[in-house]
């Protein structure tokens, strides 16, 4: 069973063109990742968690996380902490910053966020939950919205309690993941948890979790009715996704990316990083998004071996210059 129309979102004063949402990512998902992503039709982009506290303390110090351009816009900024006078504090500088929406994050299972009372360790404490949901939404005009797992472990599955808790604190979204805060980013998402949450809160649900092909979010639409579809790993090398999907539910064909636009994307989006971190650290951050972006491509793994070897952004060009020359030759030849 396949959803058959993608339709428009809307959380709280914000109305989205369409119900396609770029998630939080930690060390990913910045301005020039969520460029590209918007560019292919995703209708929401949100920065990477934000230290509440840091950013309370030294603005100007974490400031480099909330850079924003108008392209991306509307642009969402997550939270985490533990404290909710910090949680409402930070909460107002990103408004006054330009975000047109603030998410609270409450699912991060690393065990340095958790031990600190905040991401995931809210679950198991919903009363902290709660205060800092009030405090955030008194602080706030524009929209809020809260991102949580199933639950601690299987036997505390207590997503729908912190929905509850959500709708009675005024936020005005829940994304749930579906793996409980145990069960990390393995197994299958709980995709049934999703639609049981979309059937029982009265406010949007957005559903994320293995959102990984325009055919998997077909059927996560049909078998969940939820109002969004956040994705993560899915848009890891492929912002084509979003594009992607967007045209699977108009009924056209899909449009995967060519050697070309691939290969102009990966330039960019490297020439981005690097215009923003510097030559060095840029290099080093791009590894990992040039590893994504090479999967699975024909003659990848020597490409693959060696870039961890390439420290200059003129080397980086030439030998992704070359490695795409040579297997447009091979495509043409075979
Ligand atoms: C490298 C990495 C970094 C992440 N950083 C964040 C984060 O900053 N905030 C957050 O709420 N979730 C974060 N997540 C979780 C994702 O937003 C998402 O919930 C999870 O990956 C499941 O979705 P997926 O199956 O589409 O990847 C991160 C996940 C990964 C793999």
């Amino acid at each position: 069973m396949i959803a058959e129309k993608l339709a428009p979102l809307k959380i709280g004063s914000l109305v989205l063109a369409n119900p396609l949402i770029l998630a939080p990512l930690s060390g990913i998902s910045n301005l020039p990742f969520r460029l590209l992503a918007k560019e292919q039709g995703c209708a929401l982009v949100f920065t990477e968690m934000v230290s509440a506290e840091g950013l309370v303390r030294n603005r100007k110090a974490m400031g480099w996380l909330l850079k924003s351009s108008p392209e991306e816009r509307p642009l969402g900024v997550q939270l985490f902490g533990s404290n909710p006078g910090s949680m409402a504090a930070a909460a107002k500088i990103v408004e006054e910053a330009g975000a047109a929406i603030v998410d609270l994050n409450m699912g991060c299972p690393v065990r340095k966020v958790v031990n600190g009372g905040s991401g995931a360790a809210l679950l198991k404490d919903p009363r902290k939950a709660g205060e800092i949901m009030d405090a955030v939404r008194k602080a706030l005009s524009i929209p809020l919205s809260v991102k949580i797992r199933t639950g601690w472990d299987e036997k505390n599955l207590n997503y729908l309690e912190i929905g509850r808790i959500a709708e009675n604190c005024g936020v005005d979204a829940l994304t749930l993941h579906g793996r409980t805060r145990r069960q990390g980013y393995s197994c299958k998402a709980d995709w049934q948890a999703i639609a049981e949450a979309k059937s029982r809160l009265r406010i949007p649900v957005i559903g994320n979790g293995d959102l990984t092909s325009p055919e998997a979010i077909g059927h996560f639409f049909a078998l969940t009715g939820a109002d969004g579809g956040m994705i993560g790993r899915g848009a890891l090398g492929n912002p084509w996704i979003f594009r992607q999907t967007l045209r699977f539910f108009q009924g056209a064909l899909p449009e995967p990316p060519t050697l070309e636009e691939k290969e102009k994307t990966i330039l960019r989006h490297f020439r981005m990083i690097v215009d923003s971190r510097g030559e060095e650290n840029g290099v080093r951050e791009f590894r990992k998004h040039l590893l994504w972006y090479t999967r699975g491509l024909r003659g990848s793994s020597e490409f693959r071996s060696q870039a961890a070897q390439w420290v200059k952004y003129s080397e980086v060009i030439r030998r992704v210059e070359e490695y795409f020359e040579k297997i447009r030759k091979v495509s043409f030849s075979s």
